[in-house]
């Protein structure tokens, strides 16, 4: 199948990185979300990353950003998805906003789109119950920021298909990204290693063991990793850690993914990480550490 329509469910951070990296390469991209204001900073970033990441990356831009935005549309209505052939859904990591969604999907998209689902945790098969489509739903677990990372954690529910399997990762293929098979299990394979790792570097926080910086340059120093686990919670978002980890505690019931009470004290208290500015670390309008965040 000549796959040219790419679906794009959820215009937060992941859905801009995922956009971006379809339409970069040529997709057509439709772009979806309940928020009109998520679908206008969609816009925006869209545009700032197009010329920024090949600052970082020491490469000419691909293409103009005004040719990458004119493959996107915005919308706020799943009917936008119509003549979609592939999408990914990458709305906030909860049960219920996921239940809300999949049957629309299932009942909008044509009957040979897959349905891929971004999520961080969620089971896969338990998503693909919701559709009449099961072997068209699958995992596709993107890094953040997705236009930058070279490598996709893609889930075979359990009636995801062969065919299924191999064309998500001829699509992957075609943006770019190599792609690794894992077997359905709440927060796969990287979630699973690395919500455990950045809760407990919260909970050394909380108990005073040490500071926000150097946690993370132990593990920068010391293991040569690039960042440590909490500006990576910053950059994932503490509000999607702490749903990841709601969302482990419930599936396993192992009382070893409790969320420390700080991390729901800083997400109640609105610190949402590099999103919004200030997690813990503040950010600057580029998405760069100012300082570690003060409370108050
Ligand atoms: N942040 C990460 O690093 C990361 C990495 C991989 C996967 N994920 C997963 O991707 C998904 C999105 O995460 P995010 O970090 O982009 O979250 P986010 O909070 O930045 O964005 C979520 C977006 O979903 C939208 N939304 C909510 N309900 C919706 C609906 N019914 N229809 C359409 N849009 C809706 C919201 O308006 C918001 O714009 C989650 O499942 C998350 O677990 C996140």
């Amino acid at each position: 199948m000549d796959i040219r329509n790419i679906g794009v469910v959820g215009a937060g951070t992941m859905g801009i990185g995922v956009s971006h990296a379809f339409a970069e390469a040529g997709f057509t991209v439709a772009l979806v979300d309940i928020d009109e204001r998520a679908l206008e900073r969609a816009k925006t970033e869209i545009e700032r990353n197009v010329r920024f990441y090949p600052l970082l990356r020491k490469e000419a831009p691909a293409r103009p950003a005004s040719d990458v935005l004119q493959n996107i549309s915005f919308s706020t209505g799943l009917a936008a998805l119509g003549n979609a052939q592939f999408v990914v859904e990458n709305a906030t990591e909860n049960w219920g906003v996921k239940q809300g969604i999949f049957p629309g999907l299932d009942e909008v998209c044509p009957e040979e789109c897959v349905l891929a689902v971004n999520t961080s945790a969620i089971p896969i098969t338990k998503v693909a119950a919701l559709t009449g489509r099961p072997d068209r739903v699958i995992g596709t677990h993107f890094m953040n920021p997705a236009p930058l990372k070279p490598l996709v954690e893609v889930i075979r529910g359990y009636h995801t298909s062969a065919d299924t399997v191999r064309l998500t990762q001829d699509i992957l293929a075609g943006i770019g990204k190599e792609s690794i098979v894992v077997e359905d299990s709440p927060g796969f394979v990287t979630n699973r290693v690395l919500m455990l790792t950045i809760n407990e570097a919260i909970f050394l926080l909380h108990e005073g063991v040490s500071s926000v910086r150097d946690i993370d340059r132990l593990f920068k120093k010391c293991f040569g990793h690039t960042m440590g686990p909490l500006e990576t919670a910053d950059l994932i978002g503490l509000d999607t850690i702490l749903y990841s980890l709601e969302v482990l505690l419930e599936n396993f019931d192992d009382p070893k993914y409790r969320p420390c009470v700080l991390l729901k004290q800083l997400v109640d208290a609105g610190l949402h990480g590099r999103k919004n500015g200030k997690g813990f670390y503040t950010y600057d309008e580029r998405g760069q550490i100012r300082e570690e965040a003060d409370r108050g």
